[in-house]
């Protein structure tokens, strides 16, 4: 299988450097423009509250506005327009020290309502004119879905005892989603968005037990503080209540009275994304990372065809099917292990006494399976006509480390020790030729191991073939079939050591055949870039620019909003995350 070589098309844009600017740069024939920010109005019919600028909004106006930290986005075009759609929106995480006029000097119920209404996702309705995109005021599609949204537990974990809560004894309804990281389309015009760092939000008992270690639940959580006055978080006395996040969740974004859908059969771990494609006989195949050091991928295979007729006609299709976690071999083979009851050691000795547990606890299962222990796996994306499956590994500075357990050592496919750096790997489904999604077998290599071969460290160096890199996250393959690559590289190891001469985290633009690689795009201080999107005549790509101006400490000095960023805005503002809208100047095929 010689993936790598080959004759492609020299990349059509002019490259550009990288940059520590306090701003969005893009080549010289494109143009950016900034679409959508945090305290945006949503444009829903409720109302459209002005954003104010020392962050004194109320938690019921930011309800309709645009909620912080803008992460995976898919386009969904109206009546097949290109210029005319819904964007769908992740907002994953909230930074309290810009949400709140005086940040987190005080604490208080209305503060907790705020942020959970800050999280979750945005609907809006978009439209192009001459070149200029805007969001449409008064959308009858525009809506939030937030920290709060009710929403419903379907498929096989669904109603099962550890979904059971004192507010909800069916096990079957959940107040909404949150920390929904990268995101997903499916074939019959649904949006995926996925939960990812769900447990920091929750306070576990002082000494968490194995299955809530395993999840990372501790007790205190991360600082977001919302057990303080929302008692639904603190899990020492809602134990089950952790176990309703976790979850891929299905929105409609044609029918904004839809209740959002998270779909059980595709497992409970720390979802990055959900990238579907077809099997060759028609059924869907989704494909997941979780994201954490030596966490696994996995894919969801469904029993049934997808069904003409958008998602009225399959409204049950992702609950019925077989979750698959991968164990990347030798020599480039690799195979997907079946996470099903009964199978693979997944028996009631071994703590598993039915498909319900498995999927609640899917991350034991997948270790009793025998999966094999990945860089942190973040997005996935799949070429359009090759069928070939592409996975950002971002980093994992603890692999090979000394002490490390048995898989977290070097192996074929996670091949660095300090992998500070990240890789890309790429795999076929079936032998070498079939690519059929649903195969049990794949062959794999790896696409770029990311670096600077200017760094001190030979592990720091990578291979890529053009504009240097690491810590890849973002990732999708156009419709014209280049790869796009956006960055995610820590605040706190951005611009130092061996990503000094780096700058800015940034998109870049591949070709798969001959793995050349140039930088289309660099953000502004402080921010990763991510959600990439494109419409469908690929003539606008979309990308959010998350946390411009975080600090290394993570949560910003409200003191000093300006001191790192202040973007978009400009002199003086707080940063906003925000989605901006990238077209040529020509009007022409975006990448070309
Ligand atoms: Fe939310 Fe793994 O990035
Ligand atoms: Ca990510
Ligand atoms: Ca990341
Ligand atoms: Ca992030």
């Amino acid at each position: 299988w010689g993936a790598s070589g080959g004759k492609g098309k020299p990349l059509g844009f002019t490259g550009v450097p990288v940059s520590v600017a306090d701003a969005v740069v893009v080549p010289p024939e494109y143009e950016a423009q900034v679409l959508y920010r945090w305290g945006d109005p949503v444009g829903s019919a409720a109302g459209a509250p002005a954003f104010r600028a020392d962050a004194s909004n109320s938690w019921q106006e930011q309800a309709l506005q645009s909620g912080m930290h803008h992460d995976g986005m898919e386009y969904f075009p109206l009546d097949k327009n290109p210029r005319h759609g819904l964007l769908a929106v992740n907002h994953e995480y909230t930074d309290d020290g810009l949400l709140h006029p005086d940040g987190m000097k005080t604490w208080s119920a209305d503060k907790v309502r705020k942020a959970q209404a800050a999280h979750g996702v945005s609907v809006i309705e978009i439209a192009e004119r001459q070149g200029q995109w805007r969001v449409v005021p008064q959308s009858r599609y525009a809506r939030r879905i937030t920290a709060t949204t009710p929403m419903v537990l379907a498929g096989p974990a669904a109603g099962h005892a550890l979904l059971k809560t004192d507010a909800d004894a069916s096990g079957t309804r959940v107040q909404g989603t949150i920390n929904n990281c990268a995101a997903g389309q499916t074939p019959w015009g649904t949006y995926l968005t996925c939960e990812e760092n769900w447990n920091g939000y929750f306070s576990a008992r002082e000494k968490p037990g194995a299955d809530e270690q395993r999840y990372g639940l501790r007790h205190g959580g991360w600082g977001y503080r919302w057990h303080e006055h929302d008692e639904r978080f603190d899990a020492a006395r809602h134990p089950n209540e952790p176990h309703r996040f976790g979850w891929v969740v299905e929105i409609d974004p044609f029918d904004p009275a839809q209740a959002p859908v998270k779909r059980t059969a595709l497992g409970r771990i720390k979802h990055e994304g959900a990238t579907t494609t077809l099997s060759r006989d028609g059924r869907a195949v989704v494909y997941m990372g979780d994201d954490e050091r030596f966490e696994y991928i996995y894919k969801f295979v469904s029993r049934d065809k997808v069904r003409p007729g958008g998602y009225r006609a399959n409204r049950e299709l992702l609950d019925h099917g077989t979750l698959y976690v991968a164990r990347f071999d030798a020599q480039g083979y690799g195979r997907w292990l079946p996470l099903v009851h009964g199978d693979n050691g997944l028996t009631a000795d071994r703590g598993f006494a039915s498909q319900a547990e498995v999927l609640i606890r899917c991350r034991q299962a997948a270790d009793v399976a025998g999966a094999t222990k990945m860089d942190r796996p973040e997005w996935i994306a799949v070429h359009p006509q090759t069928g070939e499956v592409f996975v950002t590994l971002t980093n994992n500075s603890q692999r090979g480390q000394p002490g490390r357990a048995q898989g977290e050592t070097v192996s074929d496919a996670n091949p660095r020790a300090d992998n500070i750096m990240g890789h890309i790997i790429r795999w076929r489904e079936g032998d070498a030729q079939a690519g059929d999604a649903a195969a049990l077998e794949f062959r794999w290599m790896h696409f770029a191991l990311a670096g600077d071969p200017q760094a001190d460290k030979p592990e720091h160096r990578g291979n890529i073939r053009g504009d240097i890199y690491g810590s890849p996250d973002g990732l999708k393959v156009d419709a014209g079939g280049l790869l796009w690559i956006q960055t995610d590289v820590s605040t706190s190891t951005l611009l130092q050591g061996a990503y000094r001469n780096m700058g800015n985290n940034m998109m870049l633009c591949a070709d798969p055949l001959t793995g050349e690689t140039k930088r289309f795009l660099t953000g502004p201080s402080g921010c990763e870039i991510t959600g990439i999107a494109f419409t469908p005549d690929r003539r606008t790509v979309f990308i959010n620019i998350q946390h411009p101006g975080e600090t290394a400490s993570e949560r910003s000095d409200p003191a000093k909003p300006a001191a790192v960023s202040t973007w978009p805005d400009g002199q003086g503002s707080r940063p906003r995350s925000a989605t901006v809208a990238i077209r040529r100047k020509d009007g022409g095929l975006v990448g070309t």
